[in-house]
């Protein structure tokens, strides 16, 4: 297995037997994470941040401990992240997985991003591990709450909305550093990932859990495991790791199914 295949020029050198895998596979598991959406113009997660925001780590705003400091500073980088998102498109890359999951029937896409673009590129029953930008929710009593208007710029500093019902403020419907991942997410994507046959894991570089141990848990049931990345990862070596972008490799890679 020559590991990993440099696909930055195409998929030429592409072994048949592992495309026999992703023709054969009956029941498909993607993880995505923020390289999925990088050609759609949204920063990954640990790319510098520009703007305003250069100046901020970003682990020290997505934090509850950040929140209760400064509200209206991580409430703003949130709305600035939503603006973000809502002005960008799908790329190619979430239009693949689309068509993927309507012609294959049994894909079931997990992802890291707190983006809508999957769904927006006609992704069914997307898991969000990680929560959403569009579902803002009460910081004191949860309750779910409407997205506000966007600020009029993206270096604006909002105060985040009250909650109609108890007066709280409200957060982002994301998960923060330290919080648990929703847990019905989090057990349907175990149990898909103990289940499949194979597992594509599309842009993240596997930093953070428990999301990174899903290719593990299917890696050592027997699933074929893909990583879709212009950068190689050591924890893959002994799966198969298709080196380029994933707006690239994915489109390609349908045509042949
Ligand atoms: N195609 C495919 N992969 C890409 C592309 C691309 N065009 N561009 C970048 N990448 C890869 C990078 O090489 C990197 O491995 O995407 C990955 C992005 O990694 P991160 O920025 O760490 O994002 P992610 O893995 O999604 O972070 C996981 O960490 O901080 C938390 O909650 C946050 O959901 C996020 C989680």
């Amino acid at each position: 297995m020559p590991n990993p295949i440099d696909c930055r020029d195409g998929l030429a050198a592409l072994p048949p037997v592992l495309l026999e895998h992703l023709r054969q596979a009956d029941e498909v598991l993607v993880l995505t994470g923020a390289g999925v959406s990088a050609e759609s113009g949204i920063a990954t997660f640990r790319e510098a941040l520009n703007g305003l925001w250069a100046r901020f780590d970003p682990a020290q705003l997505a934090t509850a401990e950040a929140f209760v400091e400064d509200p209206v500073r991580v409430w703003s980088w949130y709305e600035w992240r939503r603006a973000q998102v809502l002005a960008a498109q799908p790329n190619p890359a979430h239009r693949a997985l689309a068509d993927w999951g309507r012609q294959h029937g049994r894909l079931r896409l997990v992802t890291q991003n707190v983006d809508d673009l999957h769904e927006r590129a006609g992704s069914r029953e997307v898991i969000h591990l990680h929560g959403s930008l569009h579902a803002p929710r009460c910081f004191a009593c949860a309750r779910p709450l409407a997205a506000p208007a966007l600020p009029e710029s993206a270096e604006q500093l909002v105060a985040p909305p009250l909650c109609p019902a108890c007066g709280g403020l409200a957060r982002p419907g994301v998960v923060w550093f330290g919080e648990a991942l929703p847990a019905e997410a989090l057990a349907s994507a175990w149990a898909l990932a103990e289940r499949c046959d194979l597992c594509l894991v599309v842009g993240t570089s596997g930093l953070v859990q428990p999301a990174a141990s899903l290719p593990g848990v299917a890696r050592q049931q027997g699933a074929t495991v893909v990583r879709i990345d212009p950068q190689p990862a050591a924890d893959f070596k002994g799966d198969w790791q298709l080196l380029g972008a994933a707006g690239m490799i994915l489109p390609a890679l349908l045509e042949r199914l």
